[in-house]
């Protein structure tokens, strides 16, 4: 971090400036860490003051490549010049060969682009109801989800409708019905509830992020696997923030040689440029939908697709994962054996760690206050927990030097 003072240049607004204009005009559906970025390199970004922050949380794993990676500006740079938009009505040269590309690198059969996380969600809720009209031979208008306690998949009206999180759920009913909730990580509730011959799919979250950095016992995501399997049911493995390389395997699913029937993704799909979500799942259930039964304006534009594509070639070499293992070993390893009495777990997988705080320990955000100042930017979740995701592209000894800081911290 630069020297504490630095003058705004003139005719430029400040940080408080700017965070008061947003406080003021901006609605209020987050609180912000008082940071005001204006410039991102890497792993680390620059304060409109021109202090430098080590960017410890890369946007929640839409940074794994890390800021203004050049391999995917070069790719932007170059769309530009040919197209950016035709929607759904005309074919472009990059959406073929990015759902060929990307379906290679999941192991499944078709693509279904979207933009964002939640609209791939919606959409895999789209397809696994369809299928399990059109294939199961489930009853209109009886099909069930099974999904997770601490879950979080969106912020759409039918998905916040399953969320138990109160403050996501409470005050957006009325609520879609067809979803039930079973305790992550219980195989035998999952059997039970799978008992139902109306459930169509089995909606996860193979690590729980925004929990937390939940992960599951061992066997679960197998025993998972194997339940939905025998009672026909699909396997719908939401990697929006725990795939592409976050956990060391290019999803967590291989973690537990697991083959979902549809991966939801986003995040860094987009490469930290622009939203970029998809579907990708088996020519039995993405093959269900028809002509005109869903859709959007942007999905699958060449712009998004030219990007996803570079992202799909960037992870088909391996070496992201590589890094998320080996420096994700060295994290946990480092938090686990140097944590002070003041945490009370530190859960985590690959580069992708949840170190939660006893209750006297305070606010988990008090820390990440107060690592601002040391030029870390962390984020607090349900008020004991600091979440880390640093970009899989951080440096060894950038990762020492905020590990250093945070666990100084923490005492
Ligand atoms: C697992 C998971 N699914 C879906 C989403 C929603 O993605 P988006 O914010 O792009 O709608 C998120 C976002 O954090 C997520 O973590």
């Amino acid at each position: 971090m630069a020297d504490a003072g630095v003058q705004v240049p003139a005719g430029l607004r400040s940080s408080a400036e700017i965070m008061e204009a947003e406080d003021r005009f901006g609605a209020r559906n987050y609180s912000p860490l008082p940071v005001v970025v204006s410039h991102a390199e890497g792993a680390w970004v620059t304060d409109v003051e021109g202090r430098r922050y080590l960017d410890m949380l890369s946007a929640y794993s839409a940074l794994n490549f890390g800021h203004r990676n050049q391999r995917l500006l070069d790719v932007v740079r170059s769309q530009l010049d040919h197209v950016t938009l035709t929607s759904r009505a005309f074919h472009n040269d990059q959406l073929g060969p990015f759902s060929e590309e990307l379906a290679q690198l999941c192991r499944l059969d078709r693509v279904l682009p979207m933009n964002t996380g939640a609209e791939a969600v919606e959409t895999a809720i789209k397809l696994s109801r369809a299928w399990g009209y059109r294939v199961k031979g489930v009853p209109r208008d009886q099909a069930v989800i099974v999904t997770c306690e601490g879950n979080f998949h969106g912020r759409t009206t039918t998905i916040v409708s399953f969320s138990t999180d109160p403050v996501a759920h409470d005050d957006f009913g009325p609520y879609t019905p067809g979803f039930v909730t079973v305790p992550f990580g219980d195989v035998e509730a999952l059997r039970a509830a799978l008992a139902d011959d109306n459930v169509v799919a089995f909606l996860v979250e193979p690590v729980q992020g925004e929990a937390g950095v939940i992960v599951p016992p061992a066997g679960y995501l197998r025993a998972a696997r194997e339940l939905c399997t025998e009672r026909g049911v699909l396997l719908v493995a939401d990697e929006v923030q725990s795939g592409l390389g976050r956990t060391g395997r290019t999803f967590t699913c291989e973690h537990e040689d697991v083959l979902p029937d549809m991966y939801v993704l986003g995040k860094a799909l987009g490469g930290g440029v622009l939203p970029v979500s998809a579907v990708v799942g088996r020519d039995e259930v993405v093959g269900v939908l028809r002509p005109g039964e869903h859709g959007s304006t942007f999905g699958g534009n060449p712009l998004a697709a030219a990007v996803g594509r570079e992202v799909v070639a960037m992870l088909a070499t391996g070496e992201y994962q590589r890094r998320s293992a080996e420096l994700g070993e060295h994290l946990l390893g480092r938090l686990r054996a140097e944590a002070p009495p003041t945490v009370r777990e530190v859960r985590g997988l690959g580069l992708w760690a949840g170190v939660e705080l006893v209750p006297e320990a305070g606010p988990a955000r008090d820390r990440c206050y107060r690592l601002i100042g040391d030029g870390v930017l962390v984020k607090d979740t349900h008020e004991t927990t600091i979440r880390l995701a640093p970009p899989l592209s951080i440096e060894a000894s950038d990762l020492d030097w905020a590990l250093d800081r945070i666990l100084k911290v923490l005492h």
